[in-house]
């Protein structure tokens, strides 16, 4: 039988609704509204489009919107200046500077720039390292949001074997330490991983965060597996595909998430989540 899919585009819809009932209920009686800065530096064209559909989505929950707009040559002690403003700013609840940076900026310098508690992205060291020792604060929006996407399957977590492919910061790691905050048994591969068939083959759930196209043959996907791609790239005939081969895991797997509309609109909606989320705790000291 095919895969279910699993349909994040719904669930998106499900906490960006739940987003905007606490923004109600933060506003009340005339109280500002949670608010997010954003940053872009450059023009790159794929970060615009990210950047305008977070500031939109802003919008759409009631969450106020900053916008900042650097250009590429901007110097790493404006950006710096820029961010120590939005830190100590009382109006400003969430910071989040687009990646990538222009090569001559050190992005670990501006992510650990950026005070924690408004780190919506959950990149800051202390957030990460929240989220290793079991006690998470902002978490890195795009593995919450393939945990809330797995919730929504009725999926267990206890003692069951995930595989996550990709190490990278942002996502393959933080998303391993999701996974095993839920539970799992949870294997890393990357790139010096010897036999990734195998490891695949193993996998209960298993999550792609490479960005190859077809890294993940369909028929390695075992029986009943749940597949998670969070992968996206776009091919010469500019069509959208992610990591696994899709038709052949549909053959094999109980759920999979499609590309597009599978992972990528959680990311912006756990962003929204995380705003709410920073400004709720700020309030609350
Ligand atoms: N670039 C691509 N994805 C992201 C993201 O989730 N956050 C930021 N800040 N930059 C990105």
């Amino acid at each position: 039988m095919p895969a279910r899919l699993i349909d994040g585009k719904a669930v998106a819809a499900e906490v960006l609704a739940r987003v905007r009932a606490a923004v109600v209920r933060l506003t009340a009686g005339q109280r500002p509204p949670p608010t997010l800065a954003t940053i872009l530096v450059g023009d790159d064209a794929a970060s615009q489009i990210y950047v305008r559909n977070k500031r939109r989505t802003c919008e759409e929950v009631g969450i106020g919107s900053r916008s900042h707009n650097l250009p590429a040559d901007v110097a790493q002690s404006r950006l710096l200046e820029l961010i120590g403003a939005l830190n100590a700013a009382d109006d400003v609840d969430g910071i989040l500077v687009q990646l990538p940076l222009p090569p001559h900026i050190d992005t670990t310098e501006v992510i650990e720039y950026i005070r924690a508690d408004k780190d919506v992205d959950g990149f800051h060291p202390y957030n990460v390292g929240r989220l290793a020792q079991r006690i998470p604060a902002l978490r890195p929006c795009t593995p919450a949001g393939v945990i809330e996407l797995l919730c929504h399957t009725g999926e267990t977590f206890y003692g069951r074997d995930a595989v996550v492919v990709g190490a990278s910061n942002h996502v393959g790691r933080p998303m391993a330490l999701e996974l095993l905050l839920a539970g799992a048994t949870v294997t890393v591969c990357h790139r010096f991983t010897r036999d990734l068939a195998a490891h695949v083959q193993r996998a209960e759930i298993l999550v792609a965060a490479v960005g190859k196209p077809g890294l993940i043959r369909g028929d390695w996907v075992r029986q009943g597996a749940t597949v998670i791609d969070i992968g996206i790239s776009r091919l010469a005939d500019n069509r959208l595909t992610g990591d696994v081969q899709f038709e052949a895991a549909s053959q094999r797997a109980a759920w999979i998430t499609p590309v597009p509309g599978g992972v990528g609109p959680m990311t912006v909606a756990m962003l929204m989540h995380n705003t709410v989320e920073a400004a709720q705790r700020r309030r609350a000291r």
